[in-house]
């Protein structure tokens, strides 16, 4: 049941307080690190690891490149995310001392599988991130990580993929302790931060009458812009895929510092440029890339945290999340375009939960 709202992608949107609560917290001991229950790699088998993997699809394509992100941060290892349906006819160098960490809300996408066996073959350890227990892609790994995020119904993925990235945070902060390559109050520190988590979404889910008159202003549009950087530019990557298959609206997500290498053309009056602007490092340069776009025209919406008002000079509007570690901010930062999604769908008369020509699961090639 949709539990009194109007269609599963809402209600799912709003039940990511409680799935990132139980991927986490329920998986804390006595001392409160993070036991990953089913994985049984010990600290000789990560010795001997010395590439690492993250390859899947769509969303959880993009939690990947988060994951990544982590991985590269506390193991000081260089880590390569991919899209199954490209890696697994590429030359990837897969081998015996290659961890290969498989995304995947439904543990049953056909490239990512695909992958899988292969990489298996190939004498990788493969360890799979899924939230559907029994699945295909949790039963052959080797290691199986779930995310807590209970069934997801809409076609549009939403708290998979935040329980996804909370996933392999974990995943990469317990990896990096015993590594060493983090220290235990840095673990311990990003662990507290992490427990903040679901009362930050939950903020966001409170204040949602700026997001609905922001849908209201690009509901008419035929394209819309997603910038980023680093982080953010990840995340771009995501809001760009939730807007358009579930508004059909043409949406592409830029990496900012790439604009002026011709993006910057498709700028005109009016175009609608969601402009993430959540690293404290970065911060600034976003505000430049702000200001380029605003010059040509565009309304730009930017996503920020609270205590970054100074976005309010270079934006036409301004969704705030709670101030947090840059690592940390993706997980907050989505809901605001997971809900803005939601409502120019429903604006445009769309059937929200079964966008057109999708499956909620791909079994085919
Ligand atoms: C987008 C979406 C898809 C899936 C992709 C992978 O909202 O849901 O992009 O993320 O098809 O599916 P799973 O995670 O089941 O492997």
């Amino acid at each position: 049941s949709k539990g009194g709202f109007d269609c599963f992608m809402a209600k799912e949107i709003h039940e990511q307080p409680e799935g990132i609560k139980n991927t986490l917290e329920r998986r804390l001991d006595e001392s409160g690190k993070i036991v990953l229950d089913s994985i049984k790699m010990k600290k000789e088998d990560l010795e001997k690891i010395n590439k690492i993997y993250i390859v899947a699809c769509g969303t959880a394509y993009h939690a990947g490149l988060l994951g990544k992100k982590a991985l590269e941060a506390f193991l000081n290892v260089p880590v390569i995310t991919d899209i199954a349906s490209e890696f697994r006819y590429n030359d990837n160098f897969v081998d015996e001392n290659s961890l290969v960490i498989l995304v995947s809300q439904s543990g049953e996408t056909a490239d990512t599988l695909a992958v899988l066996r292969d990489s298996k073959a190939k004498g990788a350890r493969i360890l799979a991130v899924t939230n559907v227990v029994g699945s295909s892609i949790a039963r052959e790994a080797d290691d199986v990580f779930y995310t807590w995020a209970g069934p997801e119904i809409a076609v549009a993925s939403t708290k998979a993929y935040t329980t996804q990235i909370v996933s392999l945070y974990m995943i990469a902060l317990n990896f990096a302790l015993e590594k060493g390559s983090i220290k235990e109050d840095y673990y311990m520190y990003m662990i507290e931060k992490m427990k903040t988590l679901p009362e930050g979404v939950q903020s966001i889910l409170d204040n949602q009458d700026k997001i609905k008159e922001i849908a209201q202003k690009i509901v008419d549009k035929e394209h819309a812009f997603f910038l980023g950087r680093g982080i953010d530019y990840a995340l771009a990557m995501e809001g760009s895929l939730k807007l358009k298959e579930v508004s059909y609206i043409h949406a592409e997500a830029f990496a900012a510092g790439e604009l002026k290498h011709g993006t910057i053309a498709l700028i005109e009056e009016g175009t609608p440029v969601i402009s993430i602007a959540t690293q404290e490092k970065l911060f600034e340069k976003m505000v430049s890339n702000m200001q380029e776009v605003t010059a040509r025209g565009a309304y730009v919406v930017a996503i920020a945290q609270e205590h970054n008002k100074g976005v309010e000079k270079v934006a036409d509007d301004v969704i705030y999340i709670p101030n947090s570690d840059d690592m940390l901010s993706p997980v907050m930062a989505v809901v605001p375009m997971q809900l803005l999604s939601y409502y120019v769908s429903t604006l445009r008369g769309l059937d929200v939960d079964k966008p057109r020509n999708l499956a909620k699961s791909v079994t085919v090639e």
